[in-house]
């Protein structure tokens, strides 16, 4: 379904975010019919640069990350003749007249302002859009991260932001929440009957929630500064925590749904003094030098003789306090330079109470459901059923697999596709409000400073395995183990 005709003013427009997720997303969506030929993209960035070779860097941008099949030239150009380009210093007052009279003064037109900066930029951004007639009741504003890096500063950005637009006109992107399968989580708990009466302590033994890389840090100075904790864990990892955890909402309307995800985060135990040298690990990868592979580790990356205690993976075990998750451990994990790309959800259900079956037939395991993430994105449940055959009774566990990639003829959509579009229909569902951001970081903020305060816990693990000993241990310790490919046979 076509959306309304916008003006979407991208800040930082020639970043490493526009060309890699911006441009392409919306290049998907231009291919798909979902804009009104009304419709413009106005570039602001500090760089010099024309109309033109901004609609250059557009169409290299779809060139290089977009599928060559689905490109059609005549499309991809009418597609950059769209983009518009303004060379602007946001810090530097003279810069913005050419702005004023670029942007469509139509309230059938939606306007959205997509800050792709760093955060110290919000405020001479903000300020300005104040001043100017650019803000009108009906504008919106898209936040990227880093989002703070920790509860003062975030309260800071909300506040500055705050002073020009309302709540409902500020959209905060978490990409994960765009994600397909994320959303199915959505769809799976609350479109199917058969699993919200089990969902809960009576049935669930733990949930596991994994993010691992097989990429590095790429030695960014961002990165640099924030750590996983702050980078995956206070977004990505806890919004998905929520999905897991929360109240049914009465319904998917953005606050129905935000209303329980918060309630989620102020439920989290939290995790301070001796807890957190019990209830976390953090990790930095070393490099790997052998004949056949050879992979810097973290410190390589960042140049010579740089030291760093900076942890490029963590795991946590979390506990959500309230009726529905007493005794339930949220295991979560995330960290660069894994051994595989894999994010998955994992939901382990409790032993049967009495087994009918003798030990020699086989001793059933508990069932376990996996949402599957990325990349194969699909769901699997794991049963136990008879091994085909004559010889009597064999308990086997198979996956019941449903693969989206069998399954369904169509593309699977990036996260940003979907969030850029809703951001123009006006759906703040998939974004996060303010009041959630903060109780994020009221949770990771005594994490950080225990870590801060002591850095002598940082494990070294080896580039391309799957973190730090340690981290095996804290959930060994519980009798209980981190789910692997291994555990998951083929089928029948
Ligand atoms: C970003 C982080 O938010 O998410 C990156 O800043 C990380 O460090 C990325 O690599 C992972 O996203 P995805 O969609 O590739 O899982």
């Amino acid at each position: 379904i076509p959306v309304d005709p916008f003006d979407y003013v991208v800040f930082g427009a020639t970043g490493d975010l526009s060309q890699r997720k911006l441009i392409p997303a919306l290049f998907h969506r231009f291919i798909d019919q979902q804009f009104d030929t009304n419709s413009r993209i106005i570039g602001v960035s500090r760089s010099e640069m024309t109309d033109e070779e901004f609609q250059a860097f557009a169409i290299a941008s779809v060139r290089q990350f977009v599928d060559a099949t689905l490109i059609n030239e005549e499309q991809l150009h009418e597609f950059a003749s769209i983009f518009t380009y303004i060379t602007n210093d946001v810090t530097d007052k003279d810069g913005w007249a050419e702005l004023d009279n670029s942007l469509r003064d139509d309230p059938e037109v939606v306007r959205a302002f997509y800050l792709a900066v760093a955060p110290f930029l919000f405020e001479p951004i903000c300020d300005y859009l104040a001043t100017r007639n650019y803000w009108t009741p009906d504008a919106r504003v898209v936040l990227e991260k880093p989002l703070g890096r920790d509860l003062e500063s975030s309260i800071d950005i909300n506040d500055t932001v705050g002073k020009v637009f309302r709540e409902d006109q500020v959209y905060r992107i978490d990409h994960y929440l765009g994600k397909e399968t994320v959303q199915n989580l959505l769809a799976l708990r609350f479109a199917n009957a058969l699993f919200e009466p089990i969902w809960n302590s009576a049935h669930i033994d733990h949930v596991q929630i994994t993010v691992a890389e097989s990429v590095g840090s790429g030695g960014r100075s961002y990165y640099e500064k924030s750590g996983a904790l702050r980078d995956m864990v206070q977004n990505h990892l806890l919004q998905l925590l929520c999905l897991v955890a929360m109240e049914p909402p009465a319904s998917d309307e953005a606050n129905a749904l935000r209303d329980e995800k918060l309630k989620v985060l102020r439920a989290l135990k939290p995790i301070v003094g001796d807890a957190v040298e019990k209830l976390t690990v953090r990790g930095q990868y070393r490099g790997v030098s052998s004949e056949e592979t050879k992979v810097p580790g973290y410190l390589e990356e960042l140049g010579d003789g740089v030291s760093s205690n900076t942890e490029t993976f963590v795991a946590i075990k979390a506990e959500v306090e309230n009726w529905r998750w007493n005794g339930v451990p949220f295991y979560l994990r995330t960290g660069k330079r894994m051994a595989t790309r894999a994010s998955e959800i994992v939901i382990q259900f409790r032993e049967i109470p009495h087994s009918i079956f003798s030990r020699s037939e086989g001793v059933p395991k508990a069932n376990r459901l996996v949402l599957r993430l990325q990349p194969d994105e699909g769901v699997k449940m794991f049963l136990m059923i008879k091994d085909p055959g004559p010889g009597g009774m064999r308990l086997r566990q198979v996956p019941l697999n449903l693969s989206f990639a069998d399954t369904f003829v169509q593309r699977t959509p990036e996260a940003y596709e979907r969030l850029l579009m809703d951001v123009v229909r006006g759906n703040q569902t998939l974004f996060m409000r303010r009041d959630e951001l903060e109780a994020a970081w009221r949770w990771i903020d005594p994490i950080r400073e225990a870590w801060d305060n002591d850095t002598s816990q940082l494990h070294g693990y080896t580039a391309g395995t799957w973190g730090p000993t340690a981290s095996i241990a804290l959930i060994e310790r519980d009798g209980r183990t981190w789910h692997e490919e291994a555990d998951d046979p083929k089928g029948l």
